[in-house]
């Protein structure tokens, strides 16, 4: 980028909505470390279809002169969902899921993008890897509250085993977005996709919160 950093562009624009998903009633049922096991499990299903459409679709550009400077593979979250969805499911877990209406917008939108407009998945992708790297640590030491911390207490995805150092990452990642070649217009394009990101993920959390109580496993 030319002029402007994309890295703060993007962490400004979505401040507002950053703070409105951190207050939102399941985020915080997860931060008080009260979540129940079948909320949680419906997260990870959720978060499964997801990471399977973005993880997809940096496969399907992985020559793709900007979406490629973003897939850092071992940030790749899909290997641990299938880990979490197997603890919480069992090993036949697959025709047990299948994406919520939040879920299936969420996924629509990513599908949409990688095959209209590629560079603005960047916007996914920041908003969700980065902020796994980021507040994840914080929802990870809750979950691990409420389930146990060893490696089978079904939240691998807040693990990042193949992460060596976290800090020197999370100071990395911005660094390659500013080093993306997006111009101006692309780059806009790119925080109004983020500012989406956000709110597709707010939709997910709150339909997570109305159904909280109905538990699909014990
Ligand atoms: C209670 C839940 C959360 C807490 C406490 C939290 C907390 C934080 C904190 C402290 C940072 C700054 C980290 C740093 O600068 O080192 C951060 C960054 C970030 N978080 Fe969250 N977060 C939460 C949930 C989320 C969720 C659900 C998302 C995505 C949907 C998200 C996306 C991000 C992103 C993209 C950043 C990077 C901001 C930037 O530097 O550009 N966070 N979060």
């Amino acid at each position: 980028m030319a002029s402007a950093s994309l890295a703060r562009l993007l962490r400004e624009r979505t401040r507002d909505l950053h703070d409105r998903v951190e207050r939102t009633g399941f985020v915080r049922t997860i931060v008080a470390g009260r979540v129940d096991a079948g909320s949680y499990a419906r997260l990870v299903e959720s978060l499964y279809f997801v990471y399977a459409a973005m993880e997809h679709a940096l496969d399907a550009h992985c020559d793709h002169p900007v979406v490629s400077m973003l897939d850092f593979d071992e940030l790749r979250r899909r290997a641990s969902l299938e880990n979490d969805l197997a603890y919480w499911l069992g090993t036949n877990w697959r025709p047990q899921v299948s994406p919520s209406p939040a879920t299936r917008a969420y996924v629509a939108r990513v599908r949409e993008v990688a095959t209209i407009e590629p560079p603005r998945l960047v916007g996914h992708l920041y908003t969700r890897y980065l902020g796994d790297l980021s507040g994840g640590e914080i929802l990870a030491r809750a979950l691990r509250r409420v389930f146990g911390s060893n490696s089978d207490c079904g939240a691998a995805f807040y693990r990042f085993d193949r992460v060596a150092d976290r800090t020197s990452l999370k100071e990395r990642y911005p660094r390659q977005l500013d080093a993306l070649p997006l111009d101006p217009t692309a780059a806009e394009h790119v925080t109004e996709e983020a500012q989406h990101a956000f709110a597709l993920n707010l939709r997910l959390f709150e339909e997570l919160e109305s159904n909280q109580g109905i538990a699909i496993v014990d």
